[in-house]
C-alpha cells in the first residue's frame, strides 16, 4: 500500500483541567506563546507529508476553527472539519472519520500535543512509509502514571502496553501520535467503552499488538513532547517555545513556513500570507524570502 497521506487532528474534548480558560474557548485555540496550540499538531502532520487532514471538534467550536484555518488552500494542503457531539475518547476519532479515512492508512494527533527536534521529520516520514499494522511513538517521562505506558523487550517489540496504570511496568509513556492502517476504523468500532466510559485508543493499540502488528518508534532526548493540557503544561509549553525561538531565530510549527519549505505553497503566497498579518510574524515569514 501507499505512504500515508492522511491525517486525523482530534481537537474536541472537555478541557476541563484548563477550566476556566476553556469554557468558552477550544483548549486547542488557546495560544502557545505566538500561535495557537493547534498549529503544533497540525504543522507535525504537513512534516509528515500528510497534505489531507481532517480536525475533529466539538460542535459548538467548529466554526472558529474554520476561521482560523479555512479549507487549507491557503497552505497548498486540504482540511476538513468533523464533529464530535460529546467526548467519547480517542479512538472515537475514526468512528466520527470513518468517511474520511474510507479504508486508507491515517495518522492521528492530538490537538494539544507538541513535538520537537533533531530527527523528528525523519521519524515521522518513516512512520508514514509504513503500510501495515500501526506505529506509535514511546517517550521517555519522569511520571508515565499519567499516559498509556508500553514495556519493550530487548529487540524493542512490545510486550504490554497498559492505559494509566498506577504501577507502570516502563518510565516510556505513548505519545499522542499515532499511524494506522486501513483497519483501524473497523478496529474502533469493535471496542466497547473503557471503565472510564471512553474509547480507548490503548485498546486500539493493543488489539494491533495482538495481531503482532504494533511498531514502536522510540523518541530519544533530543526529541521534545510536551502536552498542554492543565496551565503549568500551558505555560511550561509557551515558554519553551519562547526560549528556542528568541534563541535560534526560527519559529517552531510555523504553519506558513512549513507548507513554504515542503513546496505546498510557492514564494508569492508566502508573501501574501505574510502581507495578512502586520507584525512580527508577518514580518518572520517575509523575511524567509530573503
Ligand atoms: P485529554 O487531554 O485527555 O482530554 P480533554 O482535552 O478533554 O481535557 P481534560 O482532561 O482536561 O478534560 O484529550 C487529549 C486530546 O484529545 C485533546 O486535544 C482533546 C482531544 N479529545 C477529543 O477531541 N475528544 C475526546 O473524546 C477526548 C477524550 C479528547
Amino acid at each position: 500500500m501507499a505512504e500515508t497521506t492522511k491525517g486525523i487532528v482530534l481537537a474536541g474534548g472537555h478541557g476541563m483541567r484548563l477550566h476556566p480558560m476553556t469554557v468558552a474557548v477550544s483548549k486547542q485555540l488557546l495560544p502557545v506563546y505566538d500561535k495557537p496550540m493547534i498549529y503544533y499538531p497540525i504543522s507535525l502532520l504537513l512534516l509528515a507529508g500528510i497534505r489531507d487532514i481532517l480536525i475533529i471538534t466539538t460542535p459548538h467550536d467548529a466554526e472558529s476553527f474554520v476561521r482560523l484555518l479555512g479549507d487549507g488552500s491557503q497552505l497548498g494542503v486540504s482540511i476538513r472539519f468533523a464533529v464530535q457531539d460529546a467526548p467519547r475518547g480517542l479512538a472515537d476519532a475514526f468512528r466520527v472519520g470513518a468517511s474520511f479515512v474510507a479504508g486508507d492508512d491515517v495518522a492521528l494527533i492530538l490537538g494539544d500535543n507538541l513535538f520537537y527536534g533533531q530527527g523528528l521529520e525523519a521519524m515521522v516520514r518513516q512512520a508514514a512509509a509504513r503500510s501495515e499494522g500501526a506505529t506509535i511513538f514511546a517517550y521517555p517521562v519522569r511520571d508515565p502514571s499519567a499516559y498509556g505506558v508500553v514495556e519493550l523487550d530487548a529487540a524493542g517489540r512490545a510486550t504490554s502496553i497498559e492505559e494509566k496504570p498506577s504501577s507502570p511496568r516502563s518510565r516510556l509513556a505513548v505519545t499522542g501520535l499515532y499511524f494506522y492502517d486501513g483497519q483501524v476504523v473497523d478496529i474502533a468500532r469493535s471496542l466497547m467503552p473503557s471503565a472510564r466510559g471512553e474509547l480507548e485508543i490503548t485498546d486500539v493499540n493493543r488489539r494491533y499488538l495482538a495481531l503482532d502488528q504494533l511498531h514502536v518508534s522510540q523518541f530519544g532526548r533530543g526529541v521534545t513532547w510536551l502536552d498542554t493540557g492543565t496551565p503549568d503544561a500551558l505555560l511550561q509549553a509557551g515558554h519553551f517555545v519562547e526560549a528556542v525561538q528568541n534563541r535560534q531565530g526560527w519559529k517552531i510549527a510555523c504553519l506558513e513556513e512549513v507548507a513554504w519549505r515542503k513546496g505546498y505553497i510557492d514564494d508569492a503566497q508566502l508573501a501574501r500570507l505574510a502581507a495578512r498579518i502586520p507584525n512580527e510574524y508577518g514580518r518572520y515569514l517575509l523575511a524567509l524570502l530573503g
